[in-house]
């Protein structure tokens, strides 16, 4: 097998295969199923929100390549009359740099510096992409969930319902089926401003926000966590608070409060897997009784199919990548595609730290067993939430 996958190394490189999840599976058989907000994927890996999902082609050329699934970039939400209580966050700049950025722990990675936040385009620009965006799921060829910012209030005020309202509903409409997929986000900049000075504040938007967007319309909803600028103790407490949502992703970029930037590279996926260890370590994850596999979809740093495999040993059904799109097309060992498959090749059929490579060594070190013949990705995670 190992023989194997580097000859599908290196003749992949050349051009990937668009249904390589059942070449997986009918070659070593390996099952890559895997889960992102109540949807079944056939592997486990998407696109994060960002200046990547912005437009019908970079969809397309994503279902092209056989992407799992793929979050729009974030909307700042809006009430019927325009009014943004959020509107620091809707705007414009282009300018990115892709640099490296060495971490903590004394390793390179790569980062995207970006002064740029949410949508700066109309809310009707949104809703067209959201209409794009549901054909794409409802034909079967990529998942495609719209991804929102909403009103958070000081302690001592009201939520603005009416932004949540007219926003949810409209998506909702422009969705066109029930439930509306929704991710919501809770950026890195928020964390860097002053509305994130409070921890009471931050778990009341945790508990509160997914409540405000039901009340709108039925809705399927991740809840996306910020990397606050407090300890990991009160990251766990984030995630309990936000306990009511169908899928947590864990966790938004660092802040540099220095630069005034977020930032990721292996600083971010030190700090989150760290604190995945603490979650599962804990008797009663997240306070809650129901079944944690399916709940956590991972973000940060992952650039292998073994970050893949960590993010999923502490019990990541999916994961959602940015960064590791936008690096020069020299970092990437496929030597022709797109962009989206150079990634895919490298993330899945690396001999060395891809995720079928990686699956075969946790069979090996005796981690991961055999059902009915095959490896099963999900079998990895469902084995993160049992009690140890
Ligand atoms: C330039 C840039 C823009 C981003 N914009 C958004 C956004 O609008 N909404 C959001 O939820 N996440 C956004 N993200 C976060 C990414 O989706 C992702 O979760 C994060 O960068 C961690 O993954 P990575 O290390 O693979 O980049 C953005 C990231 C970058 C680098």
């Amino acid at each position: 097998m190992r023989a194997q996958l580097a000859r599908d190394f290196a003749r992949f490189a050349r051009e990937l295969p668009r249904d390589f999840a059942t070449y997986v599976r009918e070659t070593y058989r390996i099952n890559l199923s895997a889960r992102y907000l109540g949807f079944d994927l056939p592997h486990p890996i998407g696109k994060g929100s960002g200046q990547l999902s912005l437009n019908e082609s970079q969809l397309e050329a994503d279902r092209a390549a056989g992407l799992a699934f793929v979050v729009l970039k974030t909307v700042i939400a809006q009430d019927e009359s325009g009014a943004q209580t959020m509107a620091a966050w809707a705007i414009h700049e282009t300018k990115m740099e892709v640099e490296q950025r060495a971490s903590a722990s004394g390793l390179d990675g790569w980062t995207v510096t970006w002064k740029g936040r949410g949508w700066d385009r109309s809310f009707e620009d949104y809703l067209a992409l959201v209409r794009t965006a549901a054909d794409l799921t409802r034909d079967g060829g990529l998942i495609a969930v719209p991804s929102v910012k909403f009103h958070l209030p000081r302690i001592d005020e009201p939520f603005r319902e009416a932004e949540y309202r007219f926003t949810t509903r409209a998506l909702a409409n422009a969705w066109g089926a029930i439930p509306l997929p929704l991710e919501k986000d809770f950026s890195p900049t928020l964390s860097g401003d002053a509305l994130a000075d409070d921890r009471a504040q931050i778990l009341r938007w945790l508990r509160d926000v997914p409540v405000q967007i039901r009340a709108a319309a039925p809705v399927r909803l991740a809840v996306k966590l910020m990397n606050a600028r407090f300890d990991d103790a009160f990251q766990l407490e984030m995630l309990a608070a936000a306990n009511a949502a169908d899928t947590l992703v864990v966790f938004n970029r660092l802040f540099d409060a220095d630069r005034g930037v977020a930032y990721g590279g292996w600083d971010l996926s030190d700090r989150n897997l760290r604190v995945l260890d603490r979650l599962r370590a804990l008797a009663s994850p997240l306070g809650t009784a129901r079944p944690l596999d399916r709940l956590l979809c991972g973000t940060g740093n992952i650039h292998t199919g073994r970050l893949i495999l960590d993010y999923a040993r502490r019990g990541c059904s999916a994961v959602q990548l940015h960064t590791f799109f936008q690096l020069p097309l020299t970092e990437y060992p496929a030597t022709a595609g797109s962009r989206t498959q150079r990634v895919l090749h490298k993330l899945v059929f690396d001999p060395d730290d891809g995720l079928v490579a990686g699956m075969l060594d946790l069979e090996a070190a005796g981690h991961l067993a055999r059902r009915d013949g095959e490896l099963h990705f999900l079998d990895v995670v469902a084995d993160a939430h049992r009690p140890r």
